[in-house]
């Protein structure tokens, strides 16, 4: 194989993409270049508790399972994304009336049925995704905020635990790939619960990147996480250009990709860089950020962009 997954492979790093569940189910160009180029997978969407859940008491696992049975068939890991986050939860949940008991009882039997149903499969888990606020640096309001106060964080990952005491568990946000408030409020999390000793094994930096991102301390975060005795791992990069988008921009592009590939590498506990997405045939990007676009490393008809053959020239 030439992929990126075996030139990557010496280093030990992990190469990842996010995958959707349509296009998995419907696309064999989509399979080839997911199986050939990575190995490392993370459900876009098919762990999400809306997904999983729609009604209550009503299990929907197809998706989950097609996406895990294609990552053991081609011999990647899986990320499983996400167990407790404020967003993509179903109707009935977001909208019902519940006291602070149920809800803790809801979020309980929620980690260990999704978690366990996939013991010894899922090899990390973004147990927490997005927890801190974007100003201020206090955790983000949210049911479980709200109702259970910030013990959930720790609550979240023992349950994790319990149900899967092999996986790797993490705490997961964005616009934290700098130095910068959000990432000290992540940082003071991460180094509570390891004082805690909470099962944190990880923190990731989703990455979403755009045009003119500063990574000039990148690096020097990741290691201050890692020196915590914590794996860090890029989980969702993409890099979002202002469409139409030029070839000068596909060249920046390229760049902002490297340089994260290149700070991932250079610390040792930076275990998998993973992308939101390969092709910008699915990309997230157009409907988040309308007017923006082209933001993956594959173009719509999986040809390969700059930043594709830069990545691999790097590895
Ligand atoms: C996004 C998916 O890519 C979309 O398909 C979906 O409609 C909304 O969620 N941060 C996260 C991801 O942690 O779960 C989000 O995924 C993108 C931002």
């Amino acid at each position: 194989g030439n992929g990126l997954r075996h030139r990557a492979h010496a280093s030990g790093l992990k190469i990842g993409a996010a995958a959707q569940p349509t296009a998995l189910a419907g696309n064999e160009g989509y399979r080839t270049v997911l199986s050939r180029e990575f190995d490392s997978v993370t459900s876009e969407n098919q762990l999400k508790w809306d997904i999983i859940e729609p009604s209550r008491g009503l299990f929907d696992w197809s998706s989950a399972d097609a996406l895990i049975g294609f990552a053991e068939a081609n011999g990647q890991s899986v990320r499983g994304h996400t167990l407790v986050w404020h967003d993509a939860l179903p109707g009935w949940l977001a909208n019902g009336s519940f006291s602070p008991e149920e809800l803790r009882n809801l979020l309980r039997d929620h980690i260990h049925a999704v978690v366990g149903r996939y013991k010894g499969r899922v090899d990390a888990w973004d147990v927490v995704n997005e927890a801190v606020a974007d100003n201020g640096g206090r955790l983000r309001r949210s049911p479980w905020m709200d109702a259970l106060g910030p013990g959930y964080i720790a609550d979240a990952l023992r349950w994790a635990h319990e149900a899967d005491p092999a996986a790797r568990l993490y705490i997961n946000d964005y616009a934290v790939e700098a130095a910068n408030m959000k990432s000290d409020a992540l940082y003071n999390i991460a180094a509570g619960l390891r004082r805690d000793g909470v099962p944190l094994h990880g923190v990731g930096f989703q990455s979403h990147l755009a045009l003119g991102a500063d990574l000039t301390t990148l690096g020097a975060n990741l290691r201050r996480f890692a020196d915590l005795g914590l794996d860090v791992a890029i989980t969702e990069m993409d890099v979002r250009l202002p469409l139409p988008a030029t070839a000068a921009q596909h060249a920046e592009q390229a760049d902002l990709y490297t340089r994260v590939l290149q700070a991932c590498l250079a610390v040792e506990r930076c275990v998998s860089y993973t992308v939101w997405g390969f092709t910008d045939r699915y990309s997230w990007v157009p409907y988040a950020y309308p007017g923006w676009g082209d933001a993956c490393l594959f173009d719509g008809d999986y040809q390969p962009k700059p930043a594709y053959l830069q990545l691999r020239r790097m590895l």
